[in-house]
């Protein structure tokens, strides 16, 4: 499909820029618990893959204190975002590129840790991916991948299926993206060669306006409306909007987010 290449989701990210971190408050609160989940006691540097804005480098940050940072995205507009919040961190010391996972200009068997936050879920070749990431991890260097899970927003799925005429390329990316327990261990033991050491489901129901909520989605999944003219995407969205109310309650629109999360540990004598 073409609205899910890598070009056309960067873009749709790197437009939404200025947007995303009022939007996704969920993801920095789950981007800290993921850091968390690392063991201590400290990493000498770090990449993060898809960093976008870089919360999840500030959450590293400020739980271990390091200060050689590796950030890529293919989003520019992203990098922006997160270039601006550096000014008020002079003495971190960051290398941004504006790059794809599968062609990262970083050095091989060099980063104490590697960590991907909500962005391995927007990877098309997954298994590559994970295997791009661990050869820039040094021997004994840990991993660390939160994602969207299978089942997530299956409520919004069910909203969706339900519009006429059918917007496949929509109701298609919920299987084309998640990901379950298994597979992530498919990705990181077999193809990438990597210890787990903690791997896990997190299941949360959320209850939101249906504003904010639509929010989120055009910010983070935009490169799905390629294609629509405008006039054509103004209907959509208002249809999208009524049944979205529609199946909201009373306290707002209830969903059900499952997030996958993954820590993995280089062995000392790993595969070249
Ligand atoms: C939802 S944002 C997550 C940003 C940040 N890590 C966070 O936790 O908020 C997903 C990011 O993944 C990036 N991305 C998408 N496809 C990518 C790819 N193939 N390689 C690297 N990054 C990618 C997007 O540009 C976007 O900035």
């Amino acid at each position: 499909m073409s609205n899910q290449s890598t070009t056309a989701i960067s873009a749709g990210f790197s437009l939404n820029a200025g947007d995303y971190d009022k939007a996704v408050r969920y993801n920095i609160q789950g981007a800290k618990r993921l850091i968390d989940a690392l063991p201590g006691p400290s990493y000498d540097n770090v990449l993060d893959v898809g960093c976008g804005t870089g919360f999840a480098t500030m959450a590293f940050v400020n739980r271990f204190g390091t200060t050689d940072i590796t950030g890529i995205d293919p989003a520019q507009g992203m990098l922006d975002g997160f270039r601006q919040k550096l000014v008020d961190h002079p003495e971190l010391q960051v290398d941004l590129h504006v790059a794809d996972v599968l062609s990262m200009p970083v050095k091989e068997n060099h980063y104490d840790a590697v960590i991907c936050s909500m962005a391995f879920h927007w990877f098309p070749f997954k298994a590559d991916a994970a295997v791009a990431m661990a050869r820039a991890l040094k021997p004994g260097g840990h991993m660390a991948i939160l994602c969207s899970g299978r089942g997530a927003e299956e409520e919004f799925r069910r909203v969706l299926t339900e519009i006429q005429p059918p917007v496949p390329q929509w109701v298609g990316t919920f299987d084309i993206v998640q990901r379950d327990i298994d597979e992530m261990e498919g990705y990181l033991e077999d193809a990438a060669g990597l210890e787990i050491i903690d791997i896990w489901m997190e299941r949360r129901i959320r209850r939101v306006p249906v504003e904010e909520y639509l929010e989120r989605m055009r910010v983070v999944a935009s490169h799905l409306n390629a294609g629509y003219s405008p006039e054509e995407l103004e209907e959509l969205n208002a249809k999208v909007s009524a049944a979205t109310q529609k199946a909201a309650g009373p306290r707002g629109f209830e969903y059900t987010f499952t997030k996958l999360n993954a820590i993995a540990r280089k062995p000392d004598t790993a595969r070249a």
